[in-house]
């Protein structure tokens, strides 16, 4: 049965755009964008948005926890005790991104607690609001970085020393969490802070929905993906004097090394591509010393994506092998593929079907990683639920999902939580 409880029309859209005062304006190209988002990972802006997200939980009536990655956990209290029900996503944003992606589920999850306060509700079991740190991993290249230390899958050591890519003098995830007051005592382990499921309300960053006409996507499961750091060491050398059969040119190497992830991916019917390029120096007439970049790739199964892995690093062992460019690789980042969970799902399923019509739902795949994909490493009983992007843009200023959309994801959200909390 669908929630009685009263909702307020578009709120959850007016927070949305309200709280992009912190991150807006960046320069996009040449120009300033009207929607444009630049809110990295513990910078100022991040750390403008979580004060006013503590403040206004507190205000509902919330304990916050902050743990020792900083991970905010904003529990509103239940009947009885026992591990909250987590409603999480992040507030972190691309450098270059839009007011949706991540922003949306945090949001919405307020808004469920707001939905709760106005009328007087309240739920069996606590529930959180969780903003994730850097899920990005656009600042600290590794992608849902620190659900994945919460999760137990990432080392909060190794995590601590992960240096900033986005700052002209580098800085340590540790340094960063300081200096912006969000380094909490709280453990980061699901194990000493434990959630009980955990749902995510998050844009499909992708073109499906919209090409399918569906108000909905019921996701069961994200691809696994990895992400390889690349390091190219060449010999500057004037590119008047040097015959090109005498060249270590970095930057050739790279861009066939570019051409082997795409055509490599392609074949096995997943996802590559190439970015992060520094060439140095970078300069027209000196052939560069050094080329560095960082390789993504995906796939629906964990066993395409370790083929696609293997065959990329044969490909560039052999691209390298009769030059006297040398080449590093590291893996910084790996996700396998994750299953969410089947109750959840049918819960989402339910609700979702209830709100826009079983025939406007659709079940589907994450292509991109989320933050529910180190819940459900966790063993947390995980599900999310994705709204339209307009043209499928995301990681784009111009990302796109309108208010009627957004409101039918917060009612699916309102509805999946109530049912989760009442069994
Ligand atoms: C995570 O945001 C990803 O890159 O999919
Ligand atoms: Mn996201
Ligand atoms: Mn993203
Ligand atoms: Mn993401």
């Amino acid at each position: 049965m669908t929630t009685s409880l009263r909702t307020v029309p578009n709120r959850l859209s007016k927070t949305i755009h309200q709280t992009s005062k912190w991150g807006a304006k960046y320069k996009w190209g040449p120009q300033e964008t009207e929607t444009g988002m630049c809110r990295l990972s513990l910078s100022q802006e991040d750390k403008n948005v979580r004060d006013w997200f503590v403040k206004e939980t507190k205000s509902l009536g919330c304990e916050v926890k902050i743990d020792q990655i900083g991970n905010i956990f904003a529990i509103y209290p239940g009947q009885k005790k026992g591990p909250p029900t987590g409603i999480g996503s992040h507030l972190d944003t691309q450098p270059t991104g839009g007011r949706y992606d991540g922003v949306l589920g945090v949001l919405a999850g307020l808004e469920v607690l707001r939905t709760f306060r106005d009328n007087n509700y309240t739920p069996q079991y606590p529930v959180a609001v969780v903003n994730w740190t850097n899920e990005e991993g656009a600042r600290f290249p590794k992608s849902i970085m620190a659900s994945s230390v919460w999760a137990g899958v990432s080392s909060l050591k190794d995590i601590y020393a992960i240096k900033s890519i986005t700052d002209e003098k580098p800085v340590t995830v540790l340094e960063a969490l300081e200096s912006i007051s969000y380094k909490g005592k709280t453990q980061a382990n699901c194990n000493e802070n434990p959630l009980k499921a955990h749902f995510e309300l998050h844009i499909e960053q992708g073109p499906i929905l919209e090409k399918e006409t569906k108000k909905i996507g019921v996701v069961t499961s994200a691809q696994a993906y990895s992400w390889i750091g690349v390091n190219l060491k060449g010999r500057a050398q004037h590119t008047g004097t040097t015959p090109m059969d005498m060249r270590a040119d970095p930057f050739l190497t790279a861009a066939k090394m570019t051409m082997a992830v795409n055509e490599i991916a392609e074949r096995h019917l997943g996802l590559g591509s190439v970015a992060e390029l520094h060439i140095s120096p970078n300069v027209v007439n000196v052939i560069p010393k050094t080329a560095e970049f960082i390789i993504d790739i995906r796939h629906a199964t964990d066993v395409g994506l370790e083929n696609i892995e293997n065959d990329i690093k044969r490909a560039l062992e052999n691209i390298v092998s009769d030059t006297e460019v040398i080449l590093e690789f590291k893996r910084l980042f790996h996700n396998d593929a994750a299953h969410f969970d089947k109750s959840c799902i049918d819960i989402v399923q339910e609700s979702a079907s209830m709100i826009v019509g079983e025939n406007k739902t659709i079940k589907m795949l994450s292509g991109a990683g989320h933050d529910s994909c180190s819940t459900t490493n966790a063993n947390v009983p995980t599900a999310m639920i994705f709204i339209p992007s307009k043209g499928g843009i995301s990681h784009n200023p111009t990302e796109y999902s309108s208010p009627e959309e957004i409101e039918n994801g917060f009612k699916v959200l309102l509805n999946t939580i109530i049912t989760y909390d009442a069994r």
